[in-house]
């Protein structure tokens, strides 16, 4: 997808809806330093984070230069340059089942000031980004929630999940397989270079995964504030495979007290290969002088257990939602992805909001590819006696990338299947080769 994010019209109906509150929704002009400030300064205090220093202040103008980012205005209140309500939003890919990506609308920021909440100001700015969304032809809308209450009432929903994993380091003994190539530690700003080609090939491999921007990429390695503490505590290994080819990276630090063994943490790891997602593992896991290793937002089904002799000596925590997905367009999702096995499907979806509404037909060959045809509606083909599921967007975008089986939900009286047998097939068909997994907040 290209296109000008500037050049989409506001949404008519938030302008209104807001304007009768005495509110202004306005897109933000990202090359006017001090609006975009003030917004950056508005989102900051909408997640309760600390003011921002300068240096964060031209990290997220580099990085809000490249997206949608709209605010809503109060005239009245005692500086009426800071929003009262933030959004942006963007194009991105979302990797699905097969290896391959669908056109996504990213949206993130969604912040309204405690001085304004409650009085339906982001029910306005969700709703228009589902609009923005369709203006770009985006299958399907993403997000990660700060809490999980607030996005189902718009059609999203969980659809992969991450968690904290530990590793005791008393009880590590590796038992998988050498990998062939070596990890190195490297130069932050040398791997830059390569980074977002390995962070492609890394995030094609995993169903839920979205592009990284580079922005992104700049903060995992370090680079914003370099001399920050954060930053002069990250460490960079990159693994080669046997010819001397980069395959994969991760940044970590070792968090410790004065005279204690660490833990190390990391947040970044990005493999292009099974070796590689392997070797920087066993790297990890393989300190000393620390007590464990803390990976965040990890995939809920990491092939660790199976690396180590001692499989409890991994422990998860913090299971959760991570990524929602919102779908809009119910035959280019469905059609993008690659499926379990061979089948025909009715899928009958309601959507309170209209957009995913109607019904459709999936038809998936031998070799997991789809077929998707809307079978309501003017010139239509009849669904006849296709086996069949009935259920709503927000049940369409749970099953979506696999992440929960559509028996589940059926068991959950969320989804309707024809029969039984069906529920089994629906299974089948929207199982993936991976579990779905987001590895990054945005
Ligand atoms: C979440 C937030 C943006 C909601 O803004 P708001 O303008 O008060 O929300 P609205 O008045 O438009 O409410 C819309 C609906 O969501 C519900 N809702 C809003 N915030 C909610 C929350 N935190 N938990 C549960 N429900 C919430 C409202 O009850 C309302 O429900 P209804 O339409 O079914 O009656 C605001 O509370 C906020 O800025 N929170 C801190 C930052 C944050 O967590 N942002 C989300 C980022 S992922």
């Amino acid at each position: 997808m290209s296109f000008d994010l500037r050049g989409i019209p506001l949404d008519a109906t938030a302008v209104r809806t807001l304007a009768a509150k005495g509110l202004e929704y306005r897109l933000v002009d990202t090359d006017d330093v001090a609006a975009a400030t003030a917004w950056i300064e508005a989102d900051f205090r909408g997640f309760h984070h600390a003011r921002p220093r300068q240096v964060s202040i031209d990290y997220d103008l580099g990085v809000i230069a490249e997206r949608r980012v709209q605010g809503v205005y109060d005239s009245s209140i005692h500086d009426p340059s800071i929003p009262v309500a933030t959004v942006s939003s963007w194009p991105t890919g979302l990797s699905v089942p097969g290896g391959r990506s669908v056109d996504a609308w990213a949206v993130s920021s969604v912040t309204v000031s405690p001085t304004h909440r409650r009085r339906g100001i982001a029910r306005a700015l969700m709703l228009a980004e589902l609009e923005n969304a369709r203006a770009v032809g985006a299958a399907l809308a993403v997000l990660t929630a700060s809490e999980a209450t607030i996005y189902g009432r718009f059609g999203y929903a969980p659809a992969a999940r991450a968690a904290t994993v530990h590793v005791d380091r008393r009880r590590t003994h590796w038992i998988g397989p050498d990998a062939p190539g070596r990890v190195h530690f490297v130069d932050a700003a040398d791997l830059r270079r390569i980074a977002p080609a390995l962070a492609r090939r890394a995030v094609a491999r995993t169903p839920g995964e979205i592009d990284r921007w580079p922005g992104i990429l700049d903060r995992a390695l370090g680079l914003v504030d370099p001399d920050g503490e954060h930053s002069r505590r990250r460490r960079v290994v990159r693994y080669d495979d046997e010819h001397g080819n980069p395959q994969g990276f991760a940044v970590f630090q070792v968090v410790r007290e004065p005279n204690e063994p660490g833990v190390v943490e990391f947040d970044f790891l990005a493999a292009a290969t099974d070796d590689a997602e392997r070797a920087l593992w066993r790297f990890l896991v393989e300190q000393d002088f620390v007590t464990g290793v803390r990976g965040l937002l990890r995939s809920v089904d990491e092939p660790l257990p199976w690396l180590l002799e001692d499989p409890r000596a991994i422990s998860v925590s913090d299971v959760a939602d991570h990524l929602w997905v919102r779908v809009l367009d119910p035959v280019g999702a469905l059609a993008s992805r690659r499926y379990g096995t061979a089948g025909t499907l009715a899928i009958e979806v309601s959507d309170p909001q209209g957009h995913a509404a109607g019904r459709f037909e999936l038809v998936v060959d031998e070799r997991g590819r789809a077929e998707v045809e809307r079978t309501d509606g003017a010139g239509a083909t009849a669904a006849g006696s296709t086996p069949g599921i009935r259920l709503g967007v927000h049940e369409l975008g749970a099953i979506f990338l696999g992440g929960v089986r559509p028996s589940v939900l059926a068991r959950a009286g969320r989804l309707t299947p024809s029969t039984p047998r069906t529920a089994e097939l629906a299974d089948r068909m929207f199982l993936g080769q991976r579990t779905p997994h987001l590895s990054i907040w945005f």
